[in-house]
């Protein structure tokens, strides 16, 4: 795992925009896995920026978002294929056969679930996964004590996410109660994942994650056994980690030693 902090969420965003898109330059046919939320809003602005500007390539990148609520159409303005629809793919040239967003309504979970994950595995596994953490230590929607070997599944949101995620709608009433989400075990096997966060109110959580013991109750823990995995943060979400100046000195360290 490497820890990267940067000074504030603008370059938080900018740094996780060049790993992402020099890692999609790297293969012909890209399979990126995507986040929804507040923290990767800045990310995709820069993706979208050097799409226009640097004529960054999404034809024949294929995408796989992590989760999507339950019951929400994909018209509902919460719903998660809204966000990712108004916030990156209407920017950029990715072709619309090549978005999966889990369905939030399918009608058969079980079987929506596991053709997801056939779909995947069919494009040939994610290359990147993209993750945010929840206040509660999740990934994608794998709340405390989900399986760390889980896969794609209709998951119940803990109170504490569903407080969380109130501040998008009108009423914390109005916030659905399920998702269809990725599994830890699904996560896992992308071949590279950055997970990112920022401000202050994550910080005791990204420490407990990434200093912490690997433990079902923080599933972000779990990608301290992932092969490949970077965190991007700002200094704020670093302020709780026991070893911050050692981190930034292994920065510095990897950046001499690639010179
Ligand atoms: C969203 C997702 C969630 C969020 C997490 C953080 O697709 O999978 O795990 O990444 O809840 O959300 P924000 O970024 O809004 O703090």
């Amino acid at each position: 795992m490497q820890v990267l902090i940067r000074a504030n969420y603008d370059e938080m965003s900018k740094e996780a925009a060049g790993y992402v898109s020099s890692e999609m330059r790297k293969k012909v046919k890209f399979v990126l896995g995507l986040a929804t939320g507040s923290t990767p809003l800045g990310l995709y602005k820069e993706l979208i920026r050097m799409h226009k500007e640097e004529g960054l390539d999404f034809s024949n990148v294929t995408t796989f978002n992590l989760d999507e609520y339950y019951g929400l159409s994909p018209t509902h303005e919460q719903s998660y294929s809204y966000f990712m629809w108004e916030n990156l793919f209407k920017h950029v040239n990715i072709k619309k056969e090549n978005v999966h967003i889990p369905d939030g309504l399918a009608k058969d979970v079980d079987k929506f679930c596991e053709e997801y994950e056939h779909m995947i595995e069919e494009a040939g596994g994610i290359d990147l996964q993209v993750l945010g953490i929840g206040s509660d230590g999740h990934i994608a929607f794998n709340e405390p004590i989900s399986s760390l070997g889980s896969r794609t599944r209709l998951k119940t949101l803990t109170e504490e996410t569903i407080k969380d995620n109130a501040r998008f709608f009108k009423d914390e009433s109005e916030v659905p109660r399920y998702a269809i989400t990725m599994g830890v075990g699904t996560v896992f096997e992308a071949r590279k994942t950055v997970l990112l966060a920022s401000g202050a109110k994550k910080a005791e959580v990204v420490a407990k994650a990434i200093e912490g013991s690997v433990t079902a109750s923080i599933t972000a823990s779990a990608l301290q056994l992932h092969r490949d995995t970077i965190v991007v943060l700002d200094e704020e979400a670093a302020g709780k980690l026991k070893r911050k100046e050692y981190y930034k000195y292994v920065d510095k360290m990897v950046k001499e030693f690639n010179k």
